[in-house]
């Protein structure tokens, strides 16, 4: 009987040997995280099974696979946020998280969010100032008592250098002072990501967790945070849907696959190349089988009843012997998405004029003016914090389509912003996590925006992207970044809009959804105003360039090949 592919807790590290490690501590102490025999399941969900592996000091590594296939969910557990369905976990007492949901912290100050990245210390702080809060005369002697403990762990946690340890953090991540007591809700999403990122390393964690820390960062940032990891001396282990990001950073990737944990080493592109190669050779030895087999059946069939049933018999034990390999599904599948549009809008779906917004005396957009043809794609590209959310928000304040109250409140410096005839707005944006809410199944949520559909016609939508059967029952909190984004492209798709807003779609969204996409994109036949850092999406989809740079807005006609070949003239 042949090994099943792959064999039940499999997970040697497969690929180039080319990787040796960076000195010579002992493999036991280098350890860092150790993970053992755990499985873990959402109601009849398997997402892996009896995964023992290690994750070693000085080492990098990339947790990979599909959306939905359990990454944040590793993570978690590794990060001791959620328990396993069965197994255990050993971890260093210092271990700096990055969450994949960036808008978690919007209530906090800047300063205040990066301290909570100790947690003990966070505690003991709180505590403190609620004590001290009481009147004088109320604190009873069991507070007092408590008031010296919470002293010690303020004390031992580094709790009267904490300020001034973050605020060096933050100078070093490139947030100026001046933003140190904002909230964070008000800080763009680069400015976000950075923040959290001192939040992480805020008191030397040696394992550092990250959970897409290259979303929403534009390409200049990502080379710096690239950088950054590099020199990261510790455990590293992140999770992105940015191959390249990948390939630079990562000394190892553990792929979530078969229902189990396999560790490579290299980068994603290495992963990908080994995994293939594996796949093939099971596959040949397969196919070679079954030929082998089909002769020894054909042997068997005709001579069965006849003279020869020493040689039948001997056969027949060859058969058994010959079983193929099963090799389990691989997990990658690719969603259908497509745009349609109810009824098309008139020709001009869109006028802006002398159109301005600032923050705080400082100009974003200025006296912008455009018009808008239908059918128009139009990327808005540019660095983070130089505008294009802003935009996008300043032309939904008063967007006509359905459900789309939530921006109303956004105001503009001056200027006007006109809708055409017939036009409906679908809009993304770029909390759409936050905006679908939480409480609901899928398949309730979906109705609210096609109350006519049928039961049957919500479930083919959410088919099309890959939430099957039972899934359509899952409840909205449940869902994993990636999924959060095809649920609202179910949305999309059931409104049939003629206009689409779209901020940072891409994000959270792996290889083979950003693909699909990329092709809805490309064949929808209404307007679209885009916000992406994705090179090849840009490339393939937009018939127009707005290019956000230093305060100014370039508007160019032309697809992006042709944008960037006038800059170069121009440099
Ligand atoms: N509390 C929960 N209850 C039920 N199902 C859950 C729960 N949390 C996560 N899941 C499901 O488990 C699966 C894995 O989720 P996870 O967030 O780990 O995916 P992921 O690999 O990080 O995906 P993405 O690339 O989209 O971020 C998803 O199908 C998700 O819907
Ligand atoms: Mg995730």
């Amino acid at each position: 009987m042949t090994q099943p592919w792959p064999p039940k807790g499999y997970n040697k590290a497969l690929g180039p040997p080319a990787w040796s490690e960076p000195d010579s501590i002992p493999f036991e102490k280098n350890r860092l995280i150790t993970i053992n025999n755990i499985s873990m399941r959402f109601g009849a969900r398997l997402l892996f099974e009896d995964v023992t592996t290690s994750f070693l000091g000085g080492r990098r590594y990339a947790i990979s696979g599909p959306n939905g296939a359990g990454k944040s969910t590793l993570m978690r557990i590794l990060a001791a946020d959620i328990e396993p369905s069965k197994g255990s976990v050993t971890r260093p007492k210092k271990v700096g998280v990055l969450h994949q949901d960036q808008f978690a912290f919007d209530s906090f100050s800047v300063l205040d969010t990066v301290i909570m990245g100790n947690a003990p210390l966070w505690a003991a702080l709180q505590d403190r100032e609620a004590l001290y809060a009481k009147d004088h005369s109320d604190l009873t002697d069991d507070d007092g008592m408590r008031l010296g403990e919470l002293e010690g762990i303020v004390g031992e946690e580094g709790g009267y250098t904490a300020e001034s340890d973050a605020a060096v953090l933050l100078d070093g991540l490139d947030i100026g002072e001046k933003l140190h007591a904002r909230k964070m809700s008000e800080l763009q999403g680069g400015q976000k990501v950075r923040v959290l990122l001192a939040q992480a390393l805020f008191g030397n964690p040696t394992v550092l967790l990250l959970d897409e820390p290259t979303n929403h960062l534009d390409l200049e940032s990502v080379h710096w945070l690239q950088n950054y990891l590099l020199h990261f001396e510790g455990c590293l282990i992140v999770i992105s849907h940015d191959r390249h990001f990948l390939n630079e950073v990562c000394t190892h990737t553990a792929d979530i696959d078969y229902e189990t944990v396999i560790t490579y080493t290299g980068g994603y592109d290495d992963m990908v190349l080994a995994k293939t190669r594996i796949r093939a050779t099971v596959e040949a030895g397969n196919a070679q089988r079954e030929k082998k087999i089909a002769q020894l059946n054909e042997f068997i069939a005709r001579f069965s009843a006849g003279t020869r049933s020493s040689q039948v018999t001997s056969r027949k034990k060859e058969v058994e012997r010959l079983q193929t390999s099963e090799l389990a599904k691989s997990n990658i599948q690719r969603p259908f998405i497509r745009f349609g549009v109810e009824r098309p809008s008139g020709r001009h779906p869109l006028e802006i004029k002398g159109l301005s917004k600032s923050y705080e005396g400082v100009p974003v957009i200025d006296k912008f003016t455009a018009s808008i043809s239908r059918g128009e794609k139009i990327a808005l590209i540019g660095r983070n914090g130089a505008g294009k959310t802003t935009m996008l928000r300043s032309v939904m304040r008063n967007a006509p389509g359905p459900n789309l109250e939530a921006e109303c409140s956004f105001a503009i410096d001056a200027g006007s912003v006109a809708w055409g005839h017939e036009v409906s707005v679908g809009y993304f944006s770029q909390d759409h996590r936050q905006s679908i809410g939480a409480g609901v199944t899928l398949i309730d949520w979906l109705h609210q925006f096609d109350p006519m559909a049928s039961q049957a016609e919500l479930r083919g939508v959410l088919g099309q992207m890959l939430f099957s059967g039972d899934d359509a029952l899952k409840r909205t909190e449940a869902l994993s970044g990636g999924e959060a984004a095809r649920l609202t492209f179910c949305r999309l798709m059931l409104e049939k809009p003629n206009v689409l807003a779209l901020d940072e779609p891409t994000n959270h969204l792996d290889l083979e959804s950003i693909n699909a996409l990329n092709i809805a994109l490309q064949r929808y036949e209404g307007t679209v105003l885009l916000v992406t850092h994705d090179h090849d999406v840009i490339d393939e989809v937009a018939s127009r360039i707005w290019s956000f740079d230093s305060g100014r807005i370039e508007d160019f006609r032309g697809p992006y090949e042709e944008f960037r070949a006038a800059a170069d003239k121009v440099a």
